[in-house]
């Protein structure tokens, strides 16, 4: 498709050349790691051969422009510059069923920012992939860590849905070195991302430059019941855990109504039941209960409303209740200096075509707002999909997008 030249203000380094066709091919190379479904599906969940496979490769790329690409103990990959100044980037880890850009498009766009600036010789800027943002065994979890926002410790016995610990998973690295890579070498983080909501595809804009990332609140429950055979056990001598899971998902879907507004969310996105026969009452049912908004006390009236709900239908129904600690991250405002020089990018590329907007999403960004400034920008979801093998951006906007990021830059620098 191309290549654009940005002038950097910095006299020392004069230009820089992005090539959208190297960038948008790297981005095609990192979609075969874990190529699946239909469409460009991806499936390349944390410490998964194809996690690990995609992070070996993304460090030779590093390693090829002169960055020194180092692991950290939760399997975060950075490319190190000699020089401190920004650090740009995303993750690479996807969801179970995810698609080719959400995570991989920050890091590929950085990849090719990083690069075009090296070769006009600014040697300041570095680059990251964060392990599970996707929450395999804690959401946002590899950049949680890095920020400071928990022990490792804390989360090391974290299974996934397939029983595995997070402890077992990190001892996949090996041999690869692992060391801690301190924050204070960094000015600012840049993250671009696909918006994976409809408002741009909807508006037409090009470009979301983002305010505020929303905040976020997850608990894990399980229902125990009493397992037994379906076919002799009386109905009113059942204590059914699956019942129980009905009875509180149809009671928080009316209950929390009245708490939430038009952008507020809720969702039931995981259940498992055991032990999963046609024949069996089911003994236990475990599920995530997710909810998000800008507004903290709005969180916590959801959240009381929960723990009310559950306890209720557990105690009416003779159910024991086990529900795991509170998942949560604030909302973020993204900082000023940042936001206003992605805006000025934005405005140099696509004059009058992109819009300031709230992320819906949430993204490493609001973890490594504890060590840094962070600003992010969206491009376009086509149909507005994401977390689906479906999810997709025009090429034109994906390269629309990786001029932005490289004009805030060019700027900054
Ligand atoms: C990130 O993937 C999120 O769930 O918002
Ligand atoms: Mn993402
Ligand atoms: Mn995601």
């Amino acid at each position: 498709m191309g290549r654009f030249v940005y002038a950097y203000f910095n006299a020392e380094f004069p230009n820089m050349t992005l090539n959208s066709d190297r960038f948008l091919a790297d981005l095609h190379r990192l979609r075969q790691f874990g190529a699946a479904g239909v469409g460009k599906g991806v499936q390349r969940v944390a410490f998964s051969d194809a996690d690990l496979a995609a992070r070996d490769w993304l460090a030779e790329r590093m390693a090829e422009i002169g960055l020194r690409p180092a692991f950290d103990a939760m399997g975060n990959l950075f490319g190190l510059s000699e020089e401190p100044g920004l650090l740009l980037g995303s993750h690479s880890d996807s969801q179970p069923e995810g698609g080719w850009l959400d995570g991989a498009l920050g890091v590929i766009s950085a990849l090719e920012v990083v690069r075009a600036a090296r070769e006009a010789g600014d040697r300041s800027l570095s680059l990251v992939s964060f392990q599970d943002e996707e929450g395999r065994y804690a959401s946002l979890g590899g950049s949680r860590i890095w920020s400071g926002g928990q022990d490792l410790a804390e989360i090391d016995d974290n299974q996934a849905t397939d029983g595995q610990r997070l402890r077992d998973a990190r001892a996949r690295l090996a041999p690869r070195p692992v060391e801690v890579i301190d924050a204070a070498r960094f000015t600012g983080f840049l993250e671009m991302h696909i918006e994976q909501g409809p408002v741009l595809d909807q508006s037409g804009d090009k470009i979301g430059v983002v305010t505020a990332i929303v905040g976020f609140r997850e608990l894990r429950a399980t229902l125990t019941g009493q397992q037994n055979h379906a076919g002799t056990t009386p109905m009113a001598l059942r204590r059914d855990a699956v019942q129980g899971f009905v009875a509180v998902a149809a009671r928080l879907a009316e209950e929390l109504k009245p708490l939430m507004d038009p952008a507020t969310v809720f969702t039931i996105g995981h259940l498992s039941v055991a032990p999963n026969a046609a024949s069996i009452v089911p003994g236990r049912a475990s599920f995530s209960l997710q909810w998000r908004d800008a507004d903290v006390q709005r969180l916590a009236a959801m959240e009381a409303c929960i723990r009310r709900v559950l306890d209720d239908e557990a105690s009416a129904r003779g159910l024991e209740l086990d529900v795991g600690p509170l998942e949560s991250l604030e909302p973020v405002p993204m900082d000023d200096g940042l936001h206003a020089l992605l805006k000025t990018a934005a405005e140099a590329v696509v004059p009058g075509q992109w819009r300031a907007m709230p992320s819906g999403a949430i993204h490493d960004a609001s973890n490594v707002a504890r060590r840094l400034p962070v600003a992010m920008l969206f491009v376009p979801s086509i149909g507005g999909i994401s977390h689906d093998f479906a999810e997709d951006t025009d090429e034109a906007d994906l390269v629309l997008g990786l001029q932005v990021l490289a004009k805030a830059v060019a700027l900054k620098n």
